[in-house]
């Protein structure tokens, strides 16, 4: 049976046993709306901790919307998002108020990003990996996790919960997890319920784009953006914002990569009014 709690409070008293029985607490922090990509998420920290607690936090964090974002229409589904995580074995779900979580209103002291958080996403949304990073930290220091699962699909948001937890010395293990995807290849977001039935059709170009350069890559960088814009500008409807390729770790390539590098494509578009980002990983050069 999955416990709900709404204050800090309550999330301590559900937890504090099972730290002093010395478990291991595995958290998956998300905005709800939950889907199959979030119940991976809980399966492998599940995988991770054991008989330990699963805590989930469903909360909606404002400080990661800019002006004119869909912060008011992002969608809000407590009673199916409960019913997922009791599906999975979830121990505890975390569902607080904006002012449980920011009392007093926008904290004073917020995590800088550093620049890793000026490029492809930040680039587009200023502000965003900075509320994403105080919310995140918040929520590590209400649940004190061991182990926390965060989706491949936001790989650079991953790549910086990594690097803030690394160089603040959270003591929280960031583990990763593949990006799960519909059967046309389409990665699976709380975003795609805006997508009409016509940009959910167009919206797989994303992905088609991205296995275009995969496959190209062995041909060097400039063949496998190629390819990708190629997919893209095969479609109407895709308004394209980046498609870039980087090390793996979101670092410029060096102008010639040693063959068989590995390195990562990321893709962000707008259909209609619905931001949509997607990424693989790929080997530049044969
Ligand atoms: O990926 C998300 O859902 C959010 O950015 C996160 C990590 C829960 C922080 O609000």
């Amino acid at each position: 049976m999955t416990a709900i709690a709404s204050t800090r409070d309550d999330l301590a008293k559900l937890l504090d046993p099972a730290r002093r029985d010395g478990a291991s607490v595995g958290f998956v922090p998300t905005m709800g709306a939950l889907h199959d990509g979030h119940a991976s998420l809980m399966r492998v920290a599940r995988e991770r901790v054991g008989d330990g607690p699963v805590v989930v936090s469903i909360f909606v964090n404002p400080l990661q919307f800019g002006a004119g974002e869909d912060l008011d229409r992002y969608p809000r589904t407590l009673e199916a998002d409960l019913e997922v995580c009791e599906r999975e074995g979830v121990d505890v779900v975390f569902a607080p108020s904006v002012d449980e979580v920011y009392p007093g209103g926008d904290p004073q002291v917020t995590v800088a990003p550093g620049p890793l958080a000026d490029v492809l996403e930040g680039a587009t949304r200023p502000g965003h990996f900075g509320g994403v990073l105080t919310v995140v930290a918040k929520l590590f220091g209400l649940v004190k996790p061991d182990v926390a699962v965060f989706g491949e699909k936001d790989y650079q948001q991953l790549a910086l919960i990594r690097r803030m937890s690394a160089d603040l010395c959270l003591g929280v293990d960031v583990v990763g997890a593949p990006t799960q995807r519909e059967p046309d290849g389409l990665a699976l977001s709380s975003r795609n319920r805006y997508l009409s039935p016509e940009q959910r059709e167009v919206a797989t170009t994303l992905s088609r784009a991205l296995r275009a350069a995969q496959r190209e890559a062995v041909h060097g960088v400039d063949a496998a953006l190629a390819a990708a814009h190629a997919e893209l500008n095969r479609v109407t409807g895709v308004e394209l914002d980046y498609v870039e390729i980087t090390d793996p770790a979101l670092a410029p390539l060096p102008e010639t990569p040693a063959p068989g590098s590995e390195a990562r494509i990321l893709v962000a578009a707008k259909l209609g009014t619905t931001r949509l980002i997607d990424n693989m990983s790929l080997r530049v050069g044969r």
